[in-house]
């Protein structure tokens, strides 16, 4: 009967959402929540609608055929965060240890292209073993599926991923993929090879910690953008960062009410910044000042820490900050602050998100270490991504912007639509040390009294060359502002730019450095 037919279907479906007791238990002794429970906390509540929950394998060997659960190790859908639709799966690692078979695959493929086809965010929560032993080959061709969907929908559909256990072998690569990876406490792990293979090969012994830990890759490797100390707040977390983010590539980020910012004077950001060139400052401190409420959300918090990259506020519109951070390494760029800042900025372009870029940037960090580590190869890529963002682009050189660093960081020269500087603005190819030791070097080993003439050597660098309206004049800084206007500055900008079009020649894709 019908009455029949129904009682049995929502006992099934009941029973395939309650899983395996001892599963349950497992997952909550580890400290992790079940792929159901991460679901509640990261959609709007009652949103989720759950899709192919009924799907089972089909595998033969290996006594597969004998175990065919329900869901096949992934809950996949679609619900809503704060309104806004997104599709979603979450590996269950209470089934066949999350582990990566045919089915499952496909059921990550299918809301992979439902994201990009309605043109929604894509989150996925992984927590597995990796490719499904068993199924061998299948498991392999069920994961490039996905990479090639992930390449398909980048630029398209914002992308993330989230990282709640085991990530392993070619699993990894749907973090690296991702526009965010978010990562969550100790029981995160995310590398190519576990520690008992790497033990095998290498002889190494490594904790799971120490080779692909939370720690590791926000601070190390640079694969993680977030990381936080339990699920719970990650996954909100993720919410946050939605907030920020449009649908898609067609779509503006979500906009606030304006605040008021255009002639919102802040008289403090000219007591944070100390005049003298090499004097250090927080510039999280300045941003504070420049962007809504104070609030930011920051990339990358814990690697590269010498470029800070922000998604925040001003007046309401959504913006990426790109700032170099005199705290660390007296904010010079290298290797890795590049790679960060590289990916941030086409991240922006991609989504129509603003560029806002603060310079205080002494140089590129000199020696062997960083030539051999490619810092050419690598700043290139940040080169690259201003030169080729089309967004509506805003430059404020704070203090010092010298040489390669000062091209790289916005300049005129590749693009910014608006180039504003404080009047302690130091624009030129090196500090007035360095100029003066290289011009003048005959003259100093000569001098009677070096000392009073290097002093007056230098006098005469800062007149000629690094007063504060040099690049004014020439017409490569637009405005310099006074300190406290810099925020009323930005919004003004901002708008004068919101409908910049700009339509590069078509080619098959440019050749990015990577
Ligand atoms: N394929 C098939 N089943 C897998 C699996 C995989 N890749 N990974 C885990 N499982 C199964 C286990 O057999 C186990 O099944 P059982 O409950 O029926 O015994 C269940 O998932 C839980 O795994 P277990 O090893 O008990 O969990 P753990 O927390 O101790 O260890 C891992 C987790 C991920 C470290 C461990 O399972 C592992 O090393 N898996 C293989 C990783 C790998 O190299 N994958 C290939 C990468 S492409």
């Amino acid at each position: 009967s019908m009455a029949r037919l129904r009682e049995d279907l929502s006992r099934l479906r009941r029973d395939i959402a309650e899983g395996r007791p001892q599963g349950v238990e497992r997952q909550h002794a580890l400290g992790k929540l079940t792929a159901r429970e991460r679901l509640d906390v990261l959609l709007d509540e009652g949103s989720f609608v759950e899709l192919e929950m009924l799907r089972r394998h089909r595998a033969q060997g290996l006594g597969m055929d004998r175990q065919r659960p329900h869901t096949d190790g992934v809950v996949a859908g679609s619900g809503t965060v704060e309104g806004r639709r997104v599709f979603v799966y979450a590996q269950d690692f209470t089934v066949f240890g999350g582990s990566l078979g045919e089915a499952h695959a496909l059921k990550i493929q299918k809301v992979m292209e439902l994201a990009l086809s309605t043109g929604s965010p894509f989150i996925g929560l992984n927590d597995s073993g990796g490719a499904r032993i068993q199924e061998g080959v299948m498991s392999l061709n069920g994961y490039g599926g996905i990479f090639q969907r992930f390449v398909q929908a980048s630029g398209v559909i914002p992308q993330i991923s989230v990282v709640l256990g085991p990530c392993a072998g070619g699993a990894a690569y749907s973090t690296a993929l991702a526009d965010f990876t978010f990562m969550a406490g100790d029981t995160s792990q995310l590398y190519l090879t576990g520690p008992d293979v790497v033990e095998a090969v290498t002889g190494e012994r490594v904790t799971h910690a120490e080779l692909g830990g939370a720690q590791v890759h926000g601070g190390k490797s640079g694969l993680a953008t977030f990381v936080h100390d339990d699920e719970e707040s990650c996954l909100l977390a993720v919410r946050d960062l939605l907030s920020m983010l449009p649908s898609n590539n067609l779509g503006r980020p979500p906009a606030l009410p304006p605040q008021g910012a255009t002639a919102d004077l802040r008289p403090r950001l000219a007591e944070i910044v100390p005049a003298e060139p090499h004097k250090l400052y927080d510039m999280r401190l300045v941003m504070a000042e420049i962007v809504d409420d104070g609030d930011y959300l920051e990339v990358h918090h814990g690697w590269a820490r010498n470029v800070i990259c922000a998604l925040a506020r001003i007046d309401g519109e959504v913006v990426g900050v790109v700032a170099n951070q005199p705290m660390v390494l007296a904010g010079v760029l290298d290797a890795s602050a590049a790679q960060k800042a590289a990916r941030f900025v086409r991240f922006c372009d991609a989504f129509s998100i603003p560029l806002v870029t603060l310079v205080d940037v002494p140089g590129f960090l000199p020696g062997k270490d960083q030539e051999h580590a490619g810092v050419i190869r690598h700043g290139a890529k940040l080169l690259y991504a201003y030169c080729e963002a089309t967004v509506p682009r805003i430059s404020v050189v704070i203090r010092k912007a010298y040489g390669g660093a000062y091209i790289v960081m916005d300049s005129r020269s590749i693009g910014t639509d608006l180039a504003l500087a404080w009047p302690t603005n130091e624009i030129a190819v090196m500090g007035a040390e360095g100029a003066v030791n290289v011009i003048h070097r005959r003259r100093l080993a000569a001098a009677a009294d070096p000392a009073a003439e290097r002093a007056e050597l230098l006098e005469q660098y800062r007149q000629e060359l690094i007063h504060p309206t040099y690049t004014a004049e020439r017409g490569l800084v637009d405005d310099v502002i006074d300190p406290a206007e810099t925020r009323a500055a930005l919004a003004r900008g901002l708008a004068m730019l919101r409908d910049k079009r700009k339509h590069p020649a078509p080619r098959k894709h440019g050749n990015v450095p990577l």
